[in-house]
């Protein structure tokens, strides 16, 4: 069986310095949303044989290795046909919202965001001085469509989704992404639609692209990345994919701030989507397990529901029954617990009163994370309990 190398927590805290950062040492961090697996060796060997041969000059219209290699999985995985033109590799994902949001959006525009999400997806939009409304999503996660229904207004431009969601696990069905894309159609609106997590996705479920459904490729904008799936995230390299008319608006700008991705991570990236997938399997059939784990010591918590995650590596259990601030859980977690959490009100609408556990780590350095959060939540409710009789 092929299998992943599985760091210490020695090694994770002195290779990992952000998820770390500033925490003492009876810590574990389930924080900063990275991976603890060490990137696939293909992706090295690429990297190291791509620098002996001299890859390391300018290459203006992207790696053509990556691209090739990123329009065969396209199809291959996602179910779109695209051209050479109709991809941009990016500084990671990050880059990728940048200029989505730079290019499509002008001054009094208006964009709905679906929340919880990524905090950037619901951010940027501000700085081009674009309108944003957050729209949340049902009690399940799952899209609630009458209500971004109701929150279209005249100004409307763009319906924002991250799929797998990032950070309620939420895998959005074909259905549901049917039923928004008939809505984008009927109001003529782009659907910008961040895919990250696309590898990991549980119990069987099928990661459905919304630019492959019928009349969606020309008015969706979709951003992949590396930094999750593959552990690759201080390499900094993503693509985003739409018509060429929106890829050349976005080249133009990305030349003017960073001219273009490194060479190296586009070959290291390449190889990853050519050679990779037992990686990515095997990711997602252990983060599965872990995810059981997780999720079976926190429903031991009395009062506590924690949702079982469709996808990511996220766990976002809503922890407002012990908790009446929203900070307070995070902070009495890294108290007593000794694991770093985040609060979920930093995702928007929709995160208030929850926690969002990244368990993108071996399996026994969350069983031991896992223990140490339900005995500081029992601890929580004995006390609460108490003073209620
Ligand atoms: C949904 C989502 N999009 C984008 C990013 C940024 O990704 P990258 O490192 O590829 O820029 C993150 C990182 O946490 C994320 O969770």
């Amino acid at each position: 069986m092929v299998s992943v190398e599985m760091p210490s927590l020695e090694e994770i805290r002195k290779s990992r310095p952000s998820k770390y950062f500033g925490l003492e040492r009876d810590v574990i961090s389930l924080g900063l949303a990275e991976s603890d697996f060490e990137m696939p060796r293909e992706v090295k060997e690429a990297m190291i044989s791509a620098i002996i041969n001299g890859r390391y000059h300018y290459e203006m219209n992207g790696v053509a290795e990556f691209i090739e290699a990123a329009r065969d999985k396209l199809l291959r995985v996602n179910n779109i046909p695209v051209e050479e033109g109709e991809i941009l590799p990016t500084v990671g994902v990050m880059n990728a919202i940048w200029l989505t949001y730079r290019v499509l959006l002008k001054p009094g525009e208006h964009v709905i965001v679906v929340t919880p999400t990524y905090p950037p997806l619901i951010g940027r939009p501000k700085s081009f001085q674009a309108e944003v409304t957050e729209v949340k999503t049902r009690e399940d996660g799952h899209l609630d469509l009458a209500a971004i229904e109701k929150a279209l207004t005249s100004k409307t431009k763009i319906i924002t989704i991250c799929n797998p969601n990032n950070p309620t696990g939420t895998v959005y069905t074909r259905e549901e992404l049917e039923r928004l894309a008939e809505i984008a159609v009927k109001h003529d609106l782009y659907v910008f639609s961040d895919e990250l997590y696309e590898n990991l996705t549980y119990d069987g479920r099928k990661h459905v692209s919304i630019a492959s459904l019928p009349g969606m490729y020309e008015r969706t904008v979709t951003a992949f990345g590396f930094t999750k799936t593959y552990g690759m995230s201080g390499l900094r390299i993503g693509y985003v994919v739409a018509e060429e008319k929106i890829i050349r608006l976005m080249r133009d700008e990305n030349t003017g701030i960073v001219i273009h991705p490194g060479t190296v991570e586009q070959i290291g990236a390449a190889a990853a989507l050519r050679k990779c997938d037992y990686y990515t399997d095997f990711l997602k059939n252990y983060l599965e397990r872990v995810r059981n784990r997780l999720i079976a010591e926190l429903n031991e918590i009395p009062g506590i529901f924690a949702r079982l995650p469709e996808g990511t590596f996220f766990a976002f259990p809503d922890l407002s029954p012990l908790f009446e601030k929203d900070e307070e859980a995070a902070e009495y977690l890294l108290k007593e617990a000794k694991v770093l959490v985040y609060s979920g009100n930093g995702f928007g609408n929709g995160g208030a009163g929850h926690v969002r556990i990244n368990f993108c780590s071996p399996l026994e350095i969350i069983e031991e994370a896992a223990v140490r959060i339900r005995n500081a939540l029992m601890k929580r409710y004995n006390a609460i309990d108490k003073k209620m009789s």
